[in-house]
């Protein structure tokens, strides 16, 4: 709608039916003015599925909702790293949305995973801020394709569930802007969401509902975001002071309470009416987006829904481990199919992204129904149950007897509900203890035994030497278990790749000591090294890096090219590199471009994800896959600047098959054409001088001109007789030596001369 009609709406609207337009009109509905046709339209969760409720309603998952389809989660559609994958399911969500009227699907939920820890990982996509904005970008384009908003959530630094409605996330600019706000920006720059909803944390003290400097600077000035805001459920705090800086909707329904405090607010003069009105212009530039452009043909087609959540679930499963190529199991074997996942699979999370499926597919009726293996040929037993921690000695002495008859065994474990959801985090990234000693217990009879996952975030994995392979089916909605048995059998093949690391042990990660926080602060004190940026940075052994995932095929790199061996920053960089399948089967692999600086006047990780893309390969072919760099894959935040910087000097662009498995790479030169401007003073060191070009000529040659004969006779005396300092064991020392302290170390500096050099240097 024009915005001259919207402002038309605004100027017949009283004071109260503007106030009124600012929070929900009840737990999924936002409130309209019926006398001029403003509509109130419906949200729901999601947004893996749709979680509509249509009498009781609740915030975390509790209520019933109408029957749907539960699709797999974020932490496995990131492994897919397959933008077309996540558009199609995007279009697959807007189709029910527009079938159930739901205007607006609560989500994508990008958080960054900064610890395995948080409860609410499984929803979320990566450690990596591109893969979070690239998936959740193309999910939101996807949905908002078919005429329903997205609400990318929850923005922003919401890392962690403990006191998530108090706490306040602490970091620096650098950090927030290379990590955690990077995680949304492609997407809302480059998708323009129809909406974003506002966390219910902290950001350095302010609640994200009244953060000005996120709400309105960032995304309003910088990113052009023209949606409305809406807070998570209960997030507001101060109404008036949100409105100011850029809040619009409170949801659920406030009972009125707060929007007589803005009406008041204004009647006081406390609010200036132009803001309500610049907020409700806002919202009514999304509000009608909806109702103007419904499809009421649409149709809900649950079983339609269940295959493509299979065949969706089927790109994402992540092969971890396949020693002797024990994967794919021949149908001729006898297998065991042990473990209560495999018969009832965890493939959803709890809290409100929990979607009441219409049908589950458990592996074990796939493998009975899809005509892989005549029924006898699968055998089952329970293993264990995980509605307690407790090993049941019953239950797992069949286990071991059913799989000492087998060819092979097929263990489903994973974590259970109560292990991972939202509300809480995790305390530790332990599997059940029953579920480990029946691994152990099972690998000790059965040499061929393979583990299935069904888990939303990384795990400890004490026996994965004792195991042949893993398979990682993350929480993979509802048809999960078809997908994994056509992965087992090699009807798919497996094209997965981590989009988190696994650590070895919860100790090893970047935020340990201080993950939650003390006193409702939580300091990100790791800064930018989170995830793979820590691990590959300290060259620490992981269990499984980020960027791995295996295939039943193999894949070669040839060629690694550019373009250009130098660019200016404003240029771009066109990078390419040959892939061929070398394998006797069809796959597709993530082909990950990394970028390493080779030098920099500031701490940055060893290297950065800064392009992928997913390839399709015959048997003993080859296709070169292409990415186009541009500045921002060489800037780091500058904190002097408050902006992307990028320095000049040589970069590295690497291939690699993960994040710590570079197998090629390519120097390229790149020129900055930024100057920051230097203030320099006599406390600036002569290392630092001496890294800016235009400050290295002024030194050389103020220092030529000041060293006289004595300095000079210093030097000598100090290549003859002292053998102890090098000329290098000088330049390191002389590289923090502030320029103040040349008067009493350098013969022949004057105060005079020292002046004349800091006027030459800021000249
Ligand atoms: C969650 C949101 C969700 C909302 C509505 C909140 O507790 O954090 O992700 O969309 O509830 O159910």
């Amino acid at each position: 709608m024009e915005r001259a009609r919207i402002r038309e709406f605004i100027s017949q609207m009283t004071l109260e039916e503007k106030a009124g337009l600012c929070s929900g009109a009840d737990f999924w509905h936002t409130k309209g003015v019926e006398r001029l046709g403003i509509p109130s339209v419906m949200v729901s969760d999601g947004p893996h599925g749709l979680r509509k409720q249509e009498d009781a309603s609740d915030h975390l998952g509790i209520n019933e909702s109408i029957r749907a389809v539960c699709f797999p989660a974020g932490c496995a559609t990131a492994s897919s790293f397959d933008r077309n994958l996540l558009r199609e399911l995007g279009e697959i969500i807007g189709e029910e949305c527009q079938a159930e009227n739901i205007s607006t699907i609560l989500g994508p939920a990008m958080n960054i995973k900064r610890s395995p820890l948080c409860g609410r990982n499984f929803e979320y996509y990566s450690e990596d801020p591109l893969v979070s904005s690239e998936m959740a970008g193309a999910l939101i384009h996807g949905v908002q394709s078919k005429n329903v908003g997205t609400s990318p959530k929850h923005f922003m630094a919401n890392n962690q569930e403990y006191h998530r409605m108090t706490s306040s996330s602490e970091m620096d600019e650098r950090t927030m802007r290379e990590i955690y706000l990077a995680a949304f920006e492609g997407a809302v720059k480059k998708e323009k969401p129809w909406t974003i909803m506002n966390a219910y944390n902290k950001l350095n003290g302010t609640y994200l509902c009244e953060n000005q400097e996120m709400l309105t600077d960032v995304l309003r000035d910088e990113w052009k975001f023209d949606g409305y805001v809406m807070t998570d459920w209960g997030a507001m705090n101060d109404r008036v002071k949100a409105l100011k800086a850029g809040c619009n909707l409170e949801m659920p329904a406030s009972g009125g309470v707060t929007d007589e405090e803005i009406a008041a607010a204004v009647k006081d003069g406390i609010l200036s009416e132009k803001i309500l009105d610049q907020r409700c212009e806002e919202y009514l530039n999304i509000i009608f987006r909806y109702e103007e452009n419904r499809n009421r043909t649409a149709v809900f087609d649950l079983e339609k829904d269940h295959e493509a959540a299979r065949r969706i679930e089927e790109e994402c499963i992540v092969l971890l481990k396949n020693e002797n190529d024990i994967l794919p199991l021949s149908t001729e074997r006898r297998v065991a199919f042990i473990g209560k996942y495999a018969e009832a699979p965890r493939y959803q999370g709890g809290g409100s992204s929990h979607i009441n499926s219409f049908k589950v597919e458990s592996a074990l009726d796939a493998v009975r129904t899809f005509d892989y293996t005549k029924a006898e040929k699968v055998v089952y037993a329970q293993g264990y149950d995980d509605a307690e921690d407790r090993i049941d000695e019953k239950l797992l002495e069949e286990a071991v007897e059913t799989a000492k008859n087998a060819n092979a065994a097929v263990i489903f474990a994973g974590l259970p509900d109560s292990f991972e959801s939202e509300g809480y985090d995790r305390k530790h990234m332990r599997m059940p203890e029953c579920q480990n000693a029946l691994i152990r217990a099972v690998a000790a009879i059965q040499p061929n035994t393979i583990v299935v996952l069904h888990n939303g975030a990384p795990v400890e994995m004490p026996w994965i030497h004792d195991v042949k392979a893993v398979l990682e089916a993350y929480l993979g909605g509802q048809a999960v278990g078809g997908a994994v048995v056509n992965v087992l059998y090699g009807k798919t093949n497996p094209s997965g790749h981590l989009a988190e690391t696994f650590p070895l042990r919860v100790q090893d990660t970047p935020c340990y000591l201080n993950y939650g926080g003390e006193h409702d602060r939580s300091v990100y004190s790791e800064g930018v090294f989170v995830g793979y940026r820590y691990y590959a940075s300290k060259e620490m052994e992981v269990l499984f890096p980020f960027g791995h995932g295996l295939s039943y095929t193999t894949f070669s790199y040839s060629n690694l090219r550019t373009d250009k061996e130098q660019i200016k920053e404003s240029g771009l960089l066109h990078v390419s590199v040959d892939v061929t399948n070398a394998g006797k089967c069809a796959g597709k692999e993530v082909v990950q471009l990394y970028v390493a600086p080779k030098g920099s006047t500031v701490i940055r990780p060893v290297r950065e994800l800064r392009a992928f893309g997913k390839i399709s390969l015959e048997p003993g072919e080859t296709k070169t896959m292409t990415f186009c760099l541009d500045r921002r894959a060489f800037a780091y935040w500058s904190m002097e600047i408050h902006n992307w910087y990028v320095e000049s000097g040589e970069y590295e662009l690497q291939i690699g098959k993960n994040a710590q498995d570079i197998v090629l790479s390519c120097p390229v030169y790149v020129e900055s054409e930024t100057v920051i401007p230097k203030e320099y003073t006599l406390n600036s060191t002569l290392g630092e001088i001496m890294a800016d070009p235009k400050g290295k000529a002024i030194l050389e040659q103020g220092m030529a001109e000041m060293m006289d004969m004595g300095t000079r006779q210093t030097e000598e005396q100090t290549q003859q007789g002292d053998e102890a300092i090098s000329s290098e064991m000088m330049e390191a020392m002389m590289e923090g030596m502030p320029l103040r302290q040349m008067l009493s170390f350098v013969p022949g500096v004057t105060k005079e001369t020292l002046n004349a050099l800091l006027a030459a240097l800021n000249g």
